[in-house]
């Protein structure tokens, strides 16, 4: 009797924590089977474990639009037809059939919804296509020569693949996945006031309590993204502990934003090694180098231009992170080119 009364007490205990399990799971984690891919020798630990079941979302969220067909040349320049081009300070060197078409596809890129403010209407005075009124063609304009930019200046990342508006815009004038300077949210005063940026599940750090805004500094040029020391005594080289957790913060970004584990980069046996570390890794640090880049030369250049709607907290605009592109996975739009068929989007800016 004593023995099944404990069996039935234990089988009870085990459903109760089973639920118990099972709850948290449902809501927040990922729950099993994964599946494994390896990609380093054997035995390293060199391995992407990606979830199945969100393989789907994650391809439709990456499915590139169909091009607008290639149009043949009219034979006269934009700047060379001052009648109709007035005010064309960025595409005076293409041919106007070329940027006629630029200017339809840049609509679906960027703002193809209806109604009486979309289409041209969502940068154009229509009555007066010349005009710089419309705040967001004077946006446009930069953003122009921010894409160029990324196409020439930035190839060692980007490679021949290159960007189009549509890369990070997807059909909506503001592009998914942003951040802007983040003051934390208001607390009371005292002892513990300072957060140091912490303990504020945030999904830009993948829902970590890392620091929520690891952004503003680590995308400087000189940035110290370091954890490692490089001796063994104080006067290391390595990061302080604000370094860490920022450094970690920003990883946790990197790895959400691509889909991918810390060893599509790193060897975990020693993270600061260059040697052991994969090629994506030196992929990944000229993409660190561009985002800052796409953010103070450009994003920046725009804060006055922006209404109060289109800025953070802190009155600052919106930025791009790696999952702007990127949107899940190790290649935007799975490495599919749309640049390639927008070479006027791959020329330097005049
Ligand atoms: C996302 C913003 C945006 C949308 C949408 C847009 N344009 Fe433009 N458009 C621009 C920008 C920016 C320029 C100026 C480019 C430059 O300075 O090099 C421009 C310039 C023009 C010009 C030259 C006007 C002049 O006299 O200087 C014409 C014509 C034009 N667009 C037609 C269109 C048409 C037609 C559509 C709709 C199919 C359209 N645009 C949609 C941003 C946009
Ligand atoms: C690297 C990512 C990126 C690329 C590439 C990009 N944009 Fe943007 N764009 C942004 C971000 C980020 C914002 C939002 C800034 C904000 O709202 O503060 C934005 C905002 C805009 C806006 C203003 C929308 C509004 O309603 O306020 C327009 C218009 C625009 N982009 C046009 C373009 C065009 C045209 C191209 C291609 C020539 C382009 N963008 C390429 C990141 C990008
Ligand atoms: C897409 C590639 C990529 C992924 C994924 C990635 N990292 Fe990194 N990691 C880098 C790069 C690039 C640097 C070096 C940045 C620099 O030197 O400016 C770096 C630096 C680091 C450092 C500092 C090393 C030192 O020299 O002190 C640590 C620690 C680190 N990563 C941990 C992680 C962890 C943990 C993860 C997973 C959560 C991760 N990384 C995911 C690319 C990546
Ligand atoms: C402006 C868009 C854009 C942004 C922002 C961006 N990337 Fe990329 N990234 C690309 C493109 C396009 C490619 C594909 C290049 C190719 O085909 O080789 C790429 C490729 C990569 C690769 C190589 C993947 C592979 O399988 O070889 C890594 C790693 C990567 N990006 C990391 C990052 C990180 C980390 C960030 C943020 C710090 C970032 N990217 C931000 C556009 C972007």
């Amino acid at each position: 009797m004593k023995f099944s009364a404990s069996a039935l007490t234990a089988s009870l205990l085990a459903t109760v924590i089973g639920i118990l399990l099972a709850i948290p799971m449902m809501l927040q984690w990922e729950r099993p089977p994964m599946d494994t891919a390896q990609l380093g020798y054997r035995g390293l630990g060199m391995e992407q474990v990606t979830n199945p079941r969100l393989a789907e979302t994650i391809a439709a969220l990456n499915k590139a639009p169909v091009p607008d067909d290639p149009v043949d040349n009219d034979g006269v320049l934009v700047k060379d037809d001052k009648e109709n081009y007035k005010n064309v300070q960025v595409l005076g060197d293409l041919d106007t059939a070329q940027f006629n078409r630029l200017m339809n596809s840049i609509t679906t890129w960027v703002a193809p919804q209806e109604g009486d403010n979309a289409g041209c209407a969502y940068c154009h005075n229509v009555e007066n296509m010349a005009s710089d009124e419309v705040y967001t063609k004077v946006v446009a304009r930069r953003m122009i020569q921010m894409t160029k930019a990324i196409n020439t200046q930035w190839k060692p990342h980007v490679a021949e693949t290159g960007v189009t508006c549509y890369t990070c815009h997807r059909g909506q004038p503001v592009p998914a996945n942003l951040w802007s300077i983040n003051p934390g949210a208001k607390q009371a005063g005292g002892m513990a006031a300072s957060r140091m940026g912490q303990n504020q599940a945030a999904a830009v750090v993948g829902y970590t309590s890392l620091p929520y805004d690891p952004f503003t500094t680590l995308f400087e040029p000189n940035a110290k993204i370091r954890v490692v020391a490089t001796t063994a005594l104080p006067g290391n080289t390595g990061g302080s502990i604000q370094d860490t957790e920022k450094t970690y913060g920003l990883m946790m970004h990197m790895s959400d934003s691509l889909g991918a584990n810390c060893t599509f980069c790193h060897n975990t046996r020693q993270f600061s090694s260059w040697e052991e570390s994969s090629p994506k890794r030196v992929t990944a640090w000229h993409g660190i180098k561009m985002v800052g880049d796409i953010n103070t030369t450009y994003m920046n250049s725009l804060t006055d231009v922006f209404p109060a709607n289109r800025k953070g907290p802190e009155g600052d605009v919106l930025k791009t992170g790696c999952a702007t592109c990127h949107n899940g996975v190790n290649k935007p739009l799975y490495g599919f080119s749309m640049a390639k068929e927008y070479p006027e989007l791959s020329v330097p800016n005049p």
